[in-house]
């Protein structure tokens, strides 16, 4: 597999200003999301609703990629069609996430390590057969008292950048994704600081392991206030700290920074993006949202067929909304409200 066909998919993803829908919500996640509008989860229920999603009309003029589960790869449209084909015949990238998952890391309590790496080669060359050009590993840096340790984050930077070489071989392209999260009540500086330590050592391993830079995306979060703190920084805020954080530890090199929305609002989650595009970089900055595309396709669909056309309404909306912030060229009058 040759590098130009990594450094062509990478670019292919985020050009025109799309972005990717994340819908690799693992089972237990899946049926999180399900709970909350009182639907079952089946493997018949997640495959109606990937696949509605899925053939939204017109979702390819927003959406360059999309992350499926394993589960979801396997599947296929009701027509037999599988999905990464369905996907592809729209010149959509269907990826995969290959981690198994964020556990508790040995003598660092409150803190993850994300698995996987056991078997991946084998995995990547059965799911590159099953169409997946792309792929997806998270980690999970938490804040905290004395957290995250340098142990913490060097071990998740370090599996991060074997996953993502591993992906090169088998003509993948990683995204590579150090999650700093949202949820505790750190400033926006403390966010800064924490995140400016994940990427600094993030990059040291993927360089440190010949990952080809051209051939991945970045898949961080934002530099943003924690969802406790008193006080809630300004898009404006979030943008300039957001810049000046990857203007310092991201090389020119990586083709795109897809920003995952990690618990924002919709709205917030582009209007956000929406201002650091105002700023800008070396960089295509765009997004690879899981709940910030789909919160309001959720709900309006609610587990019946009748409200499919609606939904696909709904999710269609937020992929141009966010699309028309990866240009900065959203404003908040172009927001319509959702059907109830
Ligand atoms: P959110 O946008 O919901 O944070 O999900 C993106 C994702 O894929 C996290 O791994």
């Amino acid at each position: 597999m040759g590098a130009h066909e990594l450094h062509d998919t990478a670019q292919a993803i985020v050009a025109d200003h799309k972005g990717i829908l994340a819908a690799d919500e693992s089972t237990g996640t899946i049926k999180k999301r399900f709970d909350s509008i009182g639907v079952e989860s089946t493997e018949e229920s997640r495959r109606f609703y990937r696949q509605l999603l899925f053939t939204t009309p017109g979702m390819e003029d927003s959406i360059g990629g999309v992350i499926l589960y394993d589960e979801t790869l396997r599947q296929s449209a009701g027509d037999g069609t599988p999905f990464a084909e369905v996907l592809a015949s729209k010149g959509v990238i269907p990826g995969i996430k290959v981690d198994t998952g964020a556990h508790d890391q040995a003598g660092f309590p409150g803190e993850k390590i994300t698995e996987g790496l056991d078997g991946l080669r084998a995995r990547l060359e059965e799911y590159r057969g099953l169409g997946a050009r792309f792929a997806k590993w998270r980690a999970v840096i938490a804040i905290g008292d004395g957290i995250p340790s340098v142990a913490c984050t060097r071990a998740n930077a370090h599996a991060l950048a074997r996953y993502a070489a591993l992906c090169q071989e088998a003509g993948i392209v990683p995204i590579v994704e150090p999650e700093v999260l949202m949820d505790a009540d750190n400033t926006i500086e403390r966010c800064y600081d924490v995140t400016s330590r994940t990427l600094k050592w993030t990059f040291h391993e993927l360089i440190v392991q010949g990952v080809d830079l051209r051939g991945t995306l970045l898949k961080p979060n934002m530099v943003i206030s924690g969802k406790g703190c008193a006080t809630q920084a300004s898009a404006e805020q979030v943008a300039e700290l957001t810049i000046q954080c990857f203007m310092t530890h991201v090389p020119a090199a990586v083709p795109g920074i897809v920003f995952l929305s990690g618990g924002q609002s919709e709205v917030e989650a582009t209007e956000n993006l929406n201002a650091i595009n105002h700023i800008g970089g070396p960089w295509p900055l765009s997004f690879s949202y899981g709940r910030a595309l789909q919160a309001s396709a959720l709900h309006v669909w609610a587990g019946d067929a009748g409200n499919a056309d609606a939904a696909q309404a709904a999710f269609a909306q937020r992929a141009r909304m966010n699309a028309l912030a990866a240009a900065g060229e959203w404003s908040a009058g172009m927001e319509q409200p959702v059907p109830a």
